[in-house]
């Protein structure tokens, strides 16, 4: 078996036998001939319910998870729609209480028109997950690293929880992508992608996955729905994917370690209150991150000793990081969360999300540091 950074590489090398072309070619063709004999010889019918260069992209991540199969979507949240559009009916769901807020919302809204109940607990305290199972609970949702405060949840005991009371667990692996965390191997069902975020990696695709360990009645309602729903990654989206996961490895190696020396300079300057991140030792997740995280990623929130307008004043001084919302990309990110995410939010007020890009880290933490001498 060779190293995971030698299968990126080769990612979708499948050889043409007409051009010999070492990268695959874009298939935007919608319908698909039969023959005579009324088949499909090629296996597909119609693009909305397969397409090659999808499935390529599909098989590709399914490789990297170490899954069954995978499905990919026209966003992160079609993918988490589909996993909550394939609930039985009157069910309940177990979601983190720090959480991708659109996710959140998206609950919130369908639990209102009584399409399920939820609770939403602290994931990092395990009690409080039990306490929260009903006899009708049937998805527990981890995030982790968490969306923004990078609360850290133990994915292997949550998933012995998951198992005891025969809950389908499902993890949003977008922060972490499948080089950081396995979650297949701390006992998930299913692992989300918003593949937008690293898996892409440069800014201009917006897409999900879903990956399945197993072959489960919930892996065949969700294709069932995705073939019926049409919620589809694009050829042109799925290709740019294909491209993005070759130097996934290469990305997050150089983000990852500029992540952690932005966080120590973070940590130690004295305009800044608190740091939101999985590497500092003094993180409470610190402990189970090391252990399931093959390190602490490329993502790290802030907040200033100021408050709420210190941090907006911090944003607007930047000039290398972009102030914008998302992650994942080659550019580095600031965003003043809590406004972002509008009324209702359960984020800090004063909290600032950084997503490492590629520059040069010297180059940010000079940038930080004139910005926080503005407060
Ligand atoms: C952790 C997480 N999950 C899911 C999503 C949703 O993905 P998308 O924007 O591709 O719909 C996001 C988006 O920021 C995210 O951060």
């Amino acid at each position: 078996m060779v190293h995971i950074n030698t299968l990126l590489a080769h990612t979708a090398f499948v050889p043409d036998s007409d051009t010999a072309a070492v990268i695959p070619p874009v298939h935007f063709a919608t319908t698909y001939e039969r023959a005579q004999d009324n088949s499909y010889p090629s296996g597909y019918v119609y693009s909305r319910e397969g397409n090659p260069t999808r499935r390529l992209l599909e098989k590709t991540l399914t490789g990297l998870e170490n899954g069954f199969d995978c499905r990919t979507f026209s966003s992160g949240m079609a993918a988490g729609h589909a996993v909550l559009m394939a609930l039985p009916a009157e069910s309940h769901i177990i979601i983190p209480d720090d959480v991708y807020h659109g996710f959140r919302h998206l609950v919130m809204q369908e639990a209102r028109v009584g399409r399920y109940t939820f609770s939403a607990v602290d994931m990092t305290d395990l009690t409080r997950i039990s306490e929260a199972v009903t006899p009708n609970t049937r998805l527990i949702w981890v995030e982790s690293p968490s969306n923004p405060q990078l609360k850290i949840s133990d994915i292997a005991a949550i998933s012995s929880i998951a198992r005891q009371n025969e809950i389908t667990l499902a993890v949003d692996g977008t922060w972490t992508s499948p080089i950081l965390q396995r979650p297949f191997d701390l006992g998930a069902d299913i692992v989300l992608h918003s593949v937008t975020k690293y898996i892409a990696g440069h800014s201009d695709v917006l897409g999900g996955a879903l990956i399945f360990k197993d072959q489960s009645e919930y892996y065949e309602r969700v294709c069932e729905n995705q073939k019926l729903t049409g919620a589809v990654l694009d050829p042109f989206s799925s290709w740019l994917t294909l491209r993005g996961v070759r130097t996934l490895a290469v990305r997050l190696r150089t983000q990852c370690e500029t992540a952690s020396r932005v966080a120590n300079f973070l940590n130690q300057h004295n305009r800044v209150s608190r740091v939101y991140f999985p590497g500092l030792e003094s993180h409470p997740g610190f402990e189970v991150a090391s252990r399931q995280m093959t390190s602490s990623g490329a993502m790290l929130s802030f907040e200033t000793a100021g408050g709420e307008a210190d941090s907006i004043t911090v944003a607007a001084s930047v000039k290398l990081f972009r102030r914008a919302t998302s992650l994942g990309g080659t550019e580095s990110l600031i965003e003043h969360r809590a406004s972002m995410e509008g009324p209702g939010t359960t984020t800090p007020p004063g909290l600032l999300r950084l997503s490492i890009g590629l520059e040069y880290s010297d180059d940010l933490i000079a940038d930080l540091e004139q910005a926080l001498a503005e407060i």
